[in-house]
């Protein structure tokens, strides 16, 4: 990473955290004990900034609940009042949104927003549908690799929008409204998916999307336009066709669980010999991922409204995985269990196929005790290989090593949670800064930390 990288990323970290109310940007964690208790888990990022997004298409109020505090929700939330949706946040998680009176939003006031998040990318079909226009931010999300839009672009393109780049952003047209369209995308992307179902739910006429993706939060984002009066089907073989109709109402939807948060929390329990149970956790939705945590050695408890996820004892185990779209092991659940894997006995392999650039992370790990190699060349058949750049996309731990305290930075979301494992791993005191990182996508870890145990300084 440049000086320029690093800096960029502190202080994107510090407004992440002012968002949320966390005054202070680093950690100090005593490691070395068990993580124990219990803790709920929260709705999940990946789907109630999108349904926030979805709001913008209906004719009246929208309410969601359950609602993470963090500041992606926080950035859409401003988007959205830019755009004059009337946000009114209200008790634990609950979100009003009504779009009674969209506008158009000041460039200038929208770019203050550039390159904090991803998802207002999303923005272009609801805008294009309620105001002819739409003008989208630089976007932001994690440093993780390249990650282009071109397969938003053509979509959009596909259902006659014009799109024009400019200095600060995209500027996008709709000249002769908005058509249905036959899509198929080049890769089972999630937000070029959410892009067809948010554009193709109010174009005229039919549209097919081929190759498209079928992740839990798309079905959830699905099932709010369905409340909203749209027309969707899910077909075998990643096929969804979407009727288009003339107008959608309000919906009211409490949001799926974050299966990225239970998974990170449940790879802290393991990696720190703990037994944390997850209220609001469930089995269906996380399949994949508890083969690979029994695999590795940890056992689970499926409970009627959570998951008890716990470390039985004994030696943990390497294992060979390969990052994939779902129903495969996401891309967002390898960096925590890395923790876990620096603990097992003999060799695990971790193949990233989802995106170029995700195992940046280990090199604190490495710092601290860990003997994690990252490969540039995938492994295997050169068809299991993100096409589109040689990166890195391996990483080879070799474990057992015991981890040792150091100062280390999040360099993003999901790395910045195994940092936190690491430091709870560990022995000694390790200190964690651009903590606000975390905070884009775990709502009050901090506290959950202090309720599972941990030992740890915040002044914040
Ligand atoms: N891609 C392109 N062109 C595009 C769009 C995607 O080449 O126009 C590539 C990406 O570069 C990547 C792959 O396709 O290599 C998959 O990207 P996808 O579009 O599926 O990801 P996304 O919608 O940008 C969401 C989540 C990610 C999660 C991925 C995969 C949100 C806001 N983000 O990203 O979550 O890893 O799907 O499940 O929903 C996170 O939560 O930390 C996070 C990064």
């Amino acid at each position: 990473m440049t000086n320029e990288d690093k800096a960029g990323l502190q202080l994107d970290s510090k407004k992440a955290a002012a968002r949320v109310g966390l005054t202070s940007d680093e950690i100090i964690i005593n490691g070395g004990s068990p993580l124990k208790g219990r803790i709920k888990v929260r709705g999940a990022k990946n789907l109630a900034t999108k349904a926030m997004v979805a709001s913008l298409l209906g004719n009246s109020e929208s309410v969601l609940t359950n609602v993470p505090n963090i500041s992606d929700v926080r950035v859409v939330a401003g988007l959205l009042a830019l755009h004059g949706v009337l946000v009114t946040r209200g008790e634990s998680g609950e979100w009003r949104l009504d779009p009674t009176n969209v506008e158009v939003a000041h460039k200038a006031d929208i770019d203050a927003h550039a390159g904090s998040s991803r998802i207002p990318i999303l923005f272009c079909g609801p805008l294009l549908h309620r105001l002819g226009e739409a003008f989208i931010p630089d976007l932001g999300g994690c440093r993780i690799g390249d990650r282009p839009i071109d397969f938003h672009l053509d979509a959009l393109r596909a259902f006659g929008a014009v799109i024009e780049k400019q200095p600060m952003g995209i500027s996008l047209e709709a000249p002769n409204g908005l058509k249905g369209a036959n899509i198929e995308l080049p890769y089972p992307s999630v937000g070029a998916t959410e892009q067809v179902l948010l554009t193709a739910v109010l174009a005229e006429g039919t549209t097919e999307l081929r190759n498209a993706a079928i992740e839990p939060e798309i079905v959830d984002l699905i099932c709010i336009l369905q409340k909203m009066g749209a027309i969707i089907s899910i077909e075998p073989n990643r096929v969804i066709f979407i009727e288009g109709v003339e107008k959608l109402r309000g919906y009211r939807h409490d949001a799926i669980f974050d299966r990225n948060e239970v998974a990170s929390w449940a790879a802290a329990a393991l990696a720190t010999k703990g037994d944390v149970y997850i209220e609001g956790a469930k089995q269906e939705e996380m399949m994949t991922f508890l083969n690979v945590f029994r695999k590795v050695g940890g056992d689970f408890d499926v409970e009627h409204d959570g998951i008890r996820f716990y470390h039985p004892g004994g030696d943990l185990k390497p294992v060979v995985i390969e990052t994939d779209v779902h129903p495969g092991f996401m891309t967002d659940w390898q960096q925590p269990l890395v923790v876990a894997l620096t603990q097992a006995i003999g060799t695990s392999t971790i193949h990233e196929t989802v995106y170029e650039n995700r195992f940046g992370f280990t090199d604190a790990l490495n710092k601290m005790g860990a003997d994690i190699t990252v490969y540039k060349e995938g492994l295997g058949d050169p068809s299991r290989r993100v096409n589109r750049r040689e990166f890195e996309q391996a990483a080879v731990i070799t474990g057992p090593t015991p981890l040792t305290g150091a100062d280390i930075e999040v360099p993003d979301l999901r790395g910045g949670f195994s940092h936190l494992i690491a430091a709870l791993t560990a022995t000694g005191q390790t200190k964690v800064t651009n903590l606000g990182i975390i905070s884009r996508g775990y709502e009050n870890f901090i506290e959950k930390l202090r309720l599972l145990g941990a030992d740890f300084i915040y002044e914040g």
